[in-house]
Formats: structure tokens, C-alpha cells, sequence
């Protein structure tokens, strides 16, 4: 009896581990335990840490393993982590690159058939991954300048008294910076071309003008470039003229722009209408301030909600369904032209953002309590 007893226990044991296994087999077919390995480019814009730090939590949330790295504006750097992502077995890499310098490791991924998505940026130059996930980055850039038409009226501006502006962009490597430019230049070159604004400084009517389009982008995003580009503006270009607008492409950019205009008696107290992207913290609480003008809210726990769940579907071969995002088609898949092949692109929508209207991101969760409560 006692003997029965005991291969009762072991046949139990036996299949409960068999169980167990088969269970977990079945999820680690499904998603369970492989690695997606995030790569994001920059720290020093903020939305990407948070973006970074959001990809990671959804991929465990879906019962994944995720590694986050920041290639701190740096293409080796980032290289160097995608790499290791794939030492490390990845399945999948969630990608905002620096430039199209990562080709390469996206070659090797690949050939060791890791799906590869594009994460908010497009990875340029390459035939060698199939998925691309972003905001409508046309129509950021159209908000940008409807932004600046209101503000300064431009509808009823005569040519007699033209308003004066300034254009920004991006950094050249970005494939974003041109779909942002080009998006706002659609807005403001009528105006431009009835003499109601004036351009002060270089005027790339588009981002193909690319010699134009050179001397107003700001190379890797950063704040310094932007606020010396500035400066020298004020103590040349714009010297005699009172500017109305700046067109900057970013908050990170436009807090630098500011700041190198506050330092000019001319906009101590009145400062242009200055545009920026993203609903950083800084640039909400300057906002209601009244300083910076505008923003556009991406909600990036969206895109990172929607990114995991694209991954999701992929190891799964499932077809990729994405709640609340539009497949590119028409003239909006040129967001997804790498140059070499075009992705399938998904594409959220992107909102504008002034100080009537400072409650949107904050009531859709964009920031930490303590942040929201001084924003309210
Ligand atoms: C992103 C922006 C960001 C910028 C600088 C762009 O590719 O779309 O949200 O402000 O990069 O990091």
C-alpha cells in the first residue's frame, strides 16, 4: 500500500511538472521569456527616457524579457547595444535610431531573422526590416505652423506690415526633421509667397533644398546647437527686425531658443511665438507660463503600447492589427520610404497643444502626479 502510495506521488509529481512544462512551452511559443531588445538614441531630449522605460514595462507586461539602452546621440554607441541584443538571442528590436549608420547591425539582424520595428524614427537606407511605427510626422509639423498662423493672424496680415520669422529644423540625420519641416512649410510658404511673412535667415521652401535645409538643422538634436544658431541670428540677420515667430521643431530646441532670446533686451518681455513637439514637463509649465507658444502631444505611452503589441503579433505570425493606429497609404507612405524599400507603417495622431488646451496631456495620464498637479 505504502508502495502504491509512493508511485501515486511520483506519477502525480511527474505530470504535474509535465504540466507545468507543457504550460510554459505553450507560452514560450507564444511570447513567454524571449528577449526584445529596446534601443533608444538620446537622453538628452526626455521624451526617450520615458519612451524607453515604457517599451520595456509593456514587453514584461506581455510576458517578454526586455533590455533598454540610450546610445546617447552616438550611432557606434547604439550599434555597440544592438549588437548585444543579439549576442543575447533577441527576437525582436524595438529601434529609434540615431542615422542610417545602424544599417548595418540591422543587416545582421536580419540574417539572423530578429524582427526588426522602427520606433518613431525610420531607419533610413534600408531594405532590411519590415515595420516602421511613428506619428503622422507630416501633420506635426503642419500643427507647428497652423500654430504660428493663428498666433499671429497671418489670414488678415498684409504685405504693407509683414510678420517676421525664423525657421529651425532638426537634425539632418532624423529622417522626422524633413516630414516636420516639410509639414509646416506647406502651412507658412503661401504666406511667405503673398509677402505677408518674411523669412529671416536661410529659407529652405523644403527640406530638398538641401543646402538651405543644412544651415537651419540642428545637428543630433542638441539644445547648444540650436541656442548658438540663435544667438548668432540676433546679432545678425535679425538684428534690425523684430521677429514674430521661430519655427522650432522640438521643445528641447525651443527652451534653447528661448533662452537665447530672452538674453536680447528686444524680447524681454515679449517674446516670439515659439513652436516646440513632444509636451515636455518644461515646455507644458512654460507654456502656462507664456512663454513658449505651442507643443504637440505624441502620447508616447501610446506608441510604445502599440509598438509591443506589433512585436506581440509578429512572434506570434500573427497579422499585425494596431488599435488606434492608421496603416499608411496614399501620400502619407512616404513616412515609411527608407530610400531602399517602403515599410509597413503605422501611424498615430499627434495633437496641438497652446495653453487653452494644457489639460489634454495631462488628462491623459502624460505626466507624474506631482508634475500634473503644477500643471493644473
Ligand atoms: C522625435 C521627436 C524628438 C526628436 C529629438 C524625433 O525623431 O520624433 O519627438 O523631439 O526626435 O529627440
Amino acid at each position: 500500500m505504502k508502495k502504491l502510495s509512493f508511485v501515486l506521488v511520483i506519477l502525480l509529481a511527474f505530470s504535474f511538472f509535465a504540466f507545468a512544462a507543457g504550460g510554459q512551452q505553450g507560452g514560450g511559443a507564444a511570447s513567454g521569456g524571449a528577449l526584445i531588445g529596446i534601443a533608444m538614441p538620446e537622453t538628452h531630449v526626455q521624451r526617450w527616457v520615458k519612451d524607453g522605460n515604457a517599451l520595456k514595462a509593456e514587453a514584461e507586461k506581455r510576458g517578454y524579457r526586455a533590455e533598454v539602452q540610450w546610445g546617447n546621440a552616438d550611432q557606434t554607441q547604439q550599434n555597440q547595444q544592438i549588437q548585444s541584443f543579439l549576442t543575447q538571442g533577441a527576437k525582436v528590436l524595438v529601434v529609434g535610431c540615431l542615422s542610417d549608420g545602424v544599417g548595418s547591425v540591422i543587416a545582421e539582424a536580419a540574417r539572423d531573422k530578429v524582427a526588426v520595428i522602427a520606433y518613431d524614427r525610420i531607419i533610413p537606407n534600408s531594405a532590411d526590416y519590415d515595420y516602421y511605427i511613428t506619428f503622422n510626422n507630416f501633420k506635426v509639423g503642419q500643427l507647428q505652423a497652423q500654430g504660428i498662423e493663428a498666433a499671429l493672424n497671418l489670414a488678415s496680415a498684409s504685405a504693407s506690415a509683414p510678420k517676421y520669422i525664423t525657421l529651425f529644423a532638426g537634425s539632418p540625420t532624423d529622417g522626422n526633421s524633413f516630414f516636420f519641416f516639410d509639414g509646416a512649410m506647406s502651412v507658412l510658404n503661401p504666406y511667405i509667397d503673398k509677402g505677408v511673412l518674411k523669412v529671416v535667415g536661410p529659407y529652405p521652401k523644403t527640406s530638398a533644398d538641401t543646402a538651405n535645409f543644412q544651415r537651419i538643422a540642428t545637428e543630433n538634436w542638441f539644445p547648444a546647437v540650436a541656442k548658438t544658431r540663435m544667438e548668432n541670428l540676433l546679432n545678425a540677420d535679425a538684428r534690425n527686425v523684430t521677429l514674430d515667430a521661430i519655427l522650432s521643431p522640438n521643445d528641447t530646441l525651443a527652451r534653447a531658443i528661448i533662452e537665447a532670446c530672452r538674453a536680447d533686451a528686444k524680447y524681454r518681455t515679449k517674446l516670439p511665438v515659439v513652436t516646440g513637439q513632444d509636451a515636455e514637463f518644461d515646455s507644458a509649465m512654460s507654456i502656462k507660463n507664456g512663454e513658449q507658444y505651442m507643443t504637440v502631444f505624441k502620447d508616447t505611452a501610446k506608441l510604445s503600447e502599440a509598438a509591443i503589441l506589433l512585436a506581440d503579433q509578429i512572434v506570434k505570425g500573427q497579422a499585425p492589427n494596431i488599435p488606434g493606429a492608421v496603416l499608411a497609404s496614399g501620400d502619407l507612405a512616404k513616412i515609411g520610404d527608407t530610400g531602399k524599400k517602403v515599410v509597413k507603417t503605422y501611424l498615430l495622431d499627434p495633437i496641438s497643444v497652446t495653453k487653452s488646451n494644457l489639460n489634454v496631456p495631462v488628462d491623459a495620464g502624460f505626466y507624474e502626479d506631482a508634475q500634473a498637479s503644477q500643471l493644473r
